[in-house]
């Protein structure tokens, strides 16, 4: 065992700290407010390479393994989890589940350019009545000829509004439930397609959360990954990957909270001494302390998991649960620690309090990690 990160590892989390520090800081306040996307960050954070740290260098990825990608959206969550969570779905939810298990041209044509950032991807499974349900998809792929034709409606989609190219889960045959269901890709502007509102969220307000629409829409039939009925089972898979990175996210979002109540509990003085002297603050920044050491823990089994291509659905799981749930905690004691202060937003803890509520939400709320985790100690 060998708890030492790689030269390799240390240079993407210094990279990712370093522009999250520098840059990201600047206007997440503002763009928090008015829930602009972060255009300018995306682009500067693609030329680095960050929208495709795992995919193989031959098809324009960074090539690195999980541990660094989870470096990667742990620093750069610890000040912008909106960033987070664009680069986070880009390469974990899409980029992952095509180079995985499409075809040459699925990599070629779609792949290579996510993987630089120049198309952004977006993962369409959740619906108005599919959330935590994901079986029962309502949205439909009929064959027709070379083509499926896609109706129906899915939700709460990061990257909804920029995404150029989606991966669609969709009910083929309904009579054999999940094993019925496909996922295709899908460029943005095939006729039929069109984009919902733009959410207003709580939280992680400048990712770009829309609800998707299909209205007779062709795809092609090449256009589907993986045999027949395969869909829901690359959901499922894609998934599992996906909450290794939400687990890294809420992983950050804990340690900006952290890190900051750290800071004021050293400068803030009550009853002629710095409030870091009182053990009710040292405790809580004791158990924020061993919650965050914890959460990485899990975060880093998982992600080592994947790397050694061993099963890991249960450990990231866990490594979500646990890690969405710290967060929350976390930064809730963070607001009580900054009182008065914690509670305006120019102290950023509240913003990473409503932060960290979604990480308990998407990509699986923490009820859902709970069954994964349960079945799988009580499937033999
Ligand atoms: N890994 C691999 N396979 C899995 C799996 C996992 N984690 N979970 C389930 N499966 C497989 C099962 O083995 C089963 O396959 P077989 O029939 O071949 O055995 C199949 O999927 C169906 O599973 P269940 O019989 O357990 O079905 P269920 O309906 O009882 O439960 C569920 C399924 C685990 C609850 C699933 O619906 C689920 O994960 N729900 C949450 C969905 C989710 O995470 N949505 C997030 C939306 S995406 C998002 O948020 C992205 C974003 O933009 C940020």
């Amino acid at each position: 065992m060998d708890f030492n990160y790689t030269e390799e590892q240390e240079m993407i989390r210094q990279a990712a700290r370093d522009y999250a520090q520098r840059e990201l800081i600047k206007d997440v306040l503002e763009r928090d407010e008015t829930a602009a996307y972060p255009t300018k960050h995306i682009k500067n954070l693609s030329e680095l390479g960050f929208m495709g740290i795992m995919v193989d260098p031959k098809y324009d990825g960074g090539g690195m393994d999980t541990i660094s990608y989870t470096l990667a959206i742990e620093e750069i969550s610890k000040i912008d989890s909106s960033v987070g969570v664009i680069i986070s779905v880009n390469n974990s939810l899409v980029c992952w589940g095509v180079e995985e298990y499409g075809t040459e041209e699925h990599k070629e044509k779609y792949l290579r350019p996510m993987a630089r950032g120049d198309k952004i991807g977006a993962f369409l499974l959740s619906e108005p009545e599919a959330g935590s349900d994901a079986t029962s998809q309502r949205t439909t792929a009929i064959p027709d000829g070379d083509f499926y034709i896609l109706n129906g409606t899915k939700n709460w989609i990061t990257s909804g509004g920029t995404a150029s190219i989606f991966l669609v889960i969709a009910q083929t045959h309904p009579e054999l439930g999940h094993k019925g269901i496909n996922v295709f890709i899908l460029e943005n502007d095939a006729p039929g397609v069109s984009i919902g509102k733009h959410e207003d969220k709580m939280g992680m307000r400048s990712s770009d959360t829309h609800s998707v629409m299909f209205t007779d829409v062709k795809v092609p039939k090449e256009n589907r990954i993986g045999e027949d009925g395969f869909g829901f089972k690359f959901a499922m898979e894609t998934l599992n990957g996906g909450r290794i990175g939400i687990a890294a996210q809420a992983l950050g979002i804990a340690g900006g909270a952290f890190d900051r109540s750290v800071q004021y509990s050293r400068e803030r003085k009550t009853f002629g001494t710095e409030i870091a002297n009182h053990q009710a603050i040292a405790f809580k920044l004791s158990d924020m302390a061993v919650r965050i050491e914890n959460s990485r823990l899990l975060v880093h089994k998982a992600a080592w998991l994947k790397d050694q291509g061993r099963n890991f659905s249960t450990a990231s799981a866990m490594a979500k649960q646990y890690a969405a749930d710290a967060a929350m905690w976390i930064t809730t004691e963070a607001v009580q620690i900054h009182g008065g202060y914690g509670y305006v937003k120019e102290y950023h803890v509240e913003r990473l309090m409503r932060e960290a509520k979604l990480t308990q939400i998407y990509e699986g709320t923490s009820e859902i990690q709970k069954i994964i985790i349960s079945r799988s100690i009580l499937k033999d």
